[in-house]
């Protein structure tokens, strides 16, 4: 039987962080460990674009995502890794898509409507700072689902909004033509869907508010300890649900070892010790991708290689596929 297809993107936005990790790129991977799925994974490089202005940063994100993705566990072999901007099929469909987009699904998505509103709240113009490749940000991404006829998309739940986006989109293009696109799943992790940053917002790039992967370890070290607790005395019971230090916690130790800091937690724990604790687990667990991922950064060779490998793997895919919508609207 055919597999199915699991396919993913990161923005080249800045150092990827535990939240990318854990909403992302584990589960991807993980699928990806499965004979059920066939992965592709990509950095979305024009993506990033809508707020990456300098070519130096641009050039050194693209790095950092890709050698993050090898290091924490995807086999080039088996899964393919490219890069946005190598398959500028996906820019061709993406234009064909928008004349199926109502401009009224761009208004209503969560990410430029948080920017429209901020705007109003701080007496701005609405619109100011909002470039069209921002307001057309979800149009891109459903190209880049759509044109690997995706079955799930493994995402932190932030980015529900956008799959349902491409699906409606899909499904706008379906109804003149019939079947051609097939409709994407979603697939959040109820645990890891939305992992807190240090001041317990969503932990994003954009909030300065994430732990990078791959810190060394003093610095992750001074990382951890500026997560915000209160000034409850060591002694006093706490509650290790509604604490960030115990969340993060228990997605990196092993079963038994989040029973005993459970219990601890109820007895009296001081948050220098549970910051101490949660830091060892991070960076037991860190130790072997870190190595990896700065001998990648090292010498960026194989990473060239990889995503060469990739747009050798897609760009096929994507022309054939594009020919077909070519000949479905009757311009080929
Ligand atoms: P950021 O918000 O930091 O810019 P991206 O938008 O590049 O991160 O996200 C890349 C992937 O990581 C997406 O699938 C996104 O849902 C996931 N992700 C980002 N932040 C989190 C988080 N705090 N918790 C869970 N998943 C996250
Ligand atoms: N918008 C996603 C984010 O900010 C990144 C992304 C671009 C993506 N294209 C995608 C994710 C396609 C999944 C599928 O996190």
């Amino acid at each position: 039987m055919a597999k199915k297809i699991s396919l993913t993107g990161i923005k080249p936005t800045n150092l990827p962080h535990l939240g990318n990790y854990l909403g992302a790129i584990r589960p991807a991977v993980q699928m990806t460990d499965s004979e059920e799925y066939e992965g592709f994974y990509f950095i979305a490089d024009y993506h990033s674009l809508t707020s990456v202005h300098d070519a130096k940063n641009m050039r050194e994100y693209i790095y950092e995502i890709a050698a993050a993705w090898l290091a924490l566990g995807l086999d080039p072999k088996k899964v393919t890794l490219y890069q946005q901007s190598h398959i500028p099929e996906i820019l061709e469909l993406n234009w064909i898509l928008s004349c199926f987009t109502a401009k009224g699904l761009m208004n209503r998505a969560h990410s430029y409507k948080a920017i429209t509103q901020d705007n109003e709240e701080n007496g701005r113009d609405a619109d100011q700072g909002v470039n069209m490749g921002l307001y057309t940000y979800p149009i891109l991404m459903s190209s880049d689902i759509l044109f690997l006829k995706a079955d799930v998309v493994p995402v932190g739940s932030d980015q529900l909004q956008h799959i349902e986006i491409a699906r409606d989109i899909a499904m706008a293009f379906n109804h003149h033509y019939g079947d051609v696109f097939h409709l994407p799943k979603a697939q959040v992790r109820e645990e890891t869907g939305l992992i807190p940053g240090l001041d317990g917002r969503k932990m994003s790039k954009s909030y300065d508010n994430h732990i990078p992967i791959f810190l060394p370890q003093k610095k992750l070290k001074k990382m951890i300890n500026r997560i915000k607790t209160d000034s409850t005395d060591p002694s006093v019971p706490k509650d290790p649900d509604s604490s960030l230090i115990f969340q993060l916690y228990t997605h990196f130790a092993d079963p038994k070892m989040v029973s005993d800091m459970r219990e601890w937690y109820q007895r009296g724990i001081g948050w220098g010790e549970a910051k101490a604790e949660l830091f060892k687990v991070i960076d037991a667990h860190l130790v072997g991708p870190r190595e990896i991922y700065n001998e990648l950064m090292a010498d960026k060779s194989k990473i060239d290689r990889v995503l060469e490998e990739g747009r050798e793997r897609v760009r096929p895919r994507a022309q054939g596929f594009l020919k077909e919508v070519k000949e479905v609207i009757g311009v080929q």
